[in-house]
């Protein structure tokens, strides 16, 4: 079986089997990865192509590629790139599918991974497009999501922080609504709420949803899902200082609660770390889970699961 997709750049679109299928491959992964991995993916090379800072996006697909035996190629920041000389960005990922056999892109502006999706000759993954969609992170959250609560159907779910330009927060909305009775509390100051769009999608979609400045609304959710103030996203940087301490979260917060408690990393205080020792603070096995739904994507994005 394969997906129905052959580049990722959106969550909207995907589907619930293609899920089943990327989370049935993952949990293989799961395996592989403990034996430090295989070589299915020998002969293969993925092009990390990153005009936007991130450690662990890029990490975690350089170390998926890596443990299933393949290669990685790796341009980072706007000096590096052709971009620069004035390159288009179509060129680019033209130039750039002739060398590798995959692409991950990411990149600050919103659209930008639609655009090169449609010109790329190999497999296209989004690796976050400005305050658009991040659909693998979405991946991975759901992945945790399923593996801590046992099941999706009917969690409720409380997003908090920054969710106007949290892409994270967009695309994982989107793959929530695909579940029978799921409930999503967005926490947010009034200025950061979730955007139009995405309120309109799962008002279409039937999902009930509510919206509150307070994080005290959130506690009740199954699913806390911490988010970022995205502070390279302001124009105005005493806007981002009014907002960035918003809501920060401590452990007698949740203290005798199961709340699964996750976190797109990297965390600028919304978290406190007594959190850390809270045996249902998942952020750390989030991460881990990264490597093994990003291995299978490789995996079936190439043919060869
Ligand atoms: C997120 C991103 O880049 O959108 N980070 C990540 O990929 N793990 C979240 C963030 O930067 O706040």
């Amino acid at each position: 079986m394969s997906l129905s997709f052959r580049h990722l750049v959106s969550t909207q679109k995907v589907e619930k089997a293609d899920i089943s299928h990327i989370f049935q491959v993952s949990r293989e992964m799961e395996e592989v990865l403990m034996r430090r991995g295989d070589q299915r993916l020998q002969g293969y090379i993925l092009a990390n192509l990153f005009y936007e800072p991130s450690t662990r996006t890029r990490f975690s697909f350089a170390v998926a590629m890596h443990r299933l035996g393949g290669q990685v190629i790796s341009a980072e920041g706007i000096q590096f790139s052709s971009l620069y000389k004035g390159e288009s960005l179509e060129d680019t990922i033209r130039v750039v599918g002739q060398y590798a056999d995959i692409i991950c892109m990411r990149h600050p502006e919103q659209g930008s991974a639609a655009r090169a999706a449609v010109v790329s000759s190999v497999p296209f993954i989004n690796g976050g497009d400005g305050p658009g969609e991040h659909p693998t992170q979405a991946l991975l959250d759901l992945y945790t999501i399923e593996k801590e609560q046992g099941t999706l159907e009917g969690v409720r779910v409380a997003l908090v922080g920054d969710l106007h330009y949290g892409r994270t927060v967009h695309s994982l909305s989107f793959l929530l609504s695909l579940y029978p009775g799921v409930q999503c509390i967005f926490v947010s100051p009034v200025e950061l709420r979730i955007p139009d769009s995405v309120r309109d999608f799962l008002t279409a979609r039937g999902v009930r949803y509510t919206e509150t400045d307070s994080l005290i609304e959130g506690l009740q959710a199954d699913v806390l899902y911490m988010t970022r103030i995205q502070k390279e996203r302001f124009q105005d940087q005493r806007a981002y200082e009014k907002l960035k301490s918003a809501y920060v979260l401590h452990a007698a917060d949740v203290k005798g609660r199961r709340t699964t408690i996750l976190h797109p990393l990297p965390r600028v205080g919304e978290v406190a770390s007594d959190v850390d020792d809270l045996p249902n603070a998942a952020y750390f096995r989030q991460v881990r889970n990264g490597i093994v739904v990003r291995m299978a994507l490789l995996t079936l994005l190439l043919g060869k699961a």
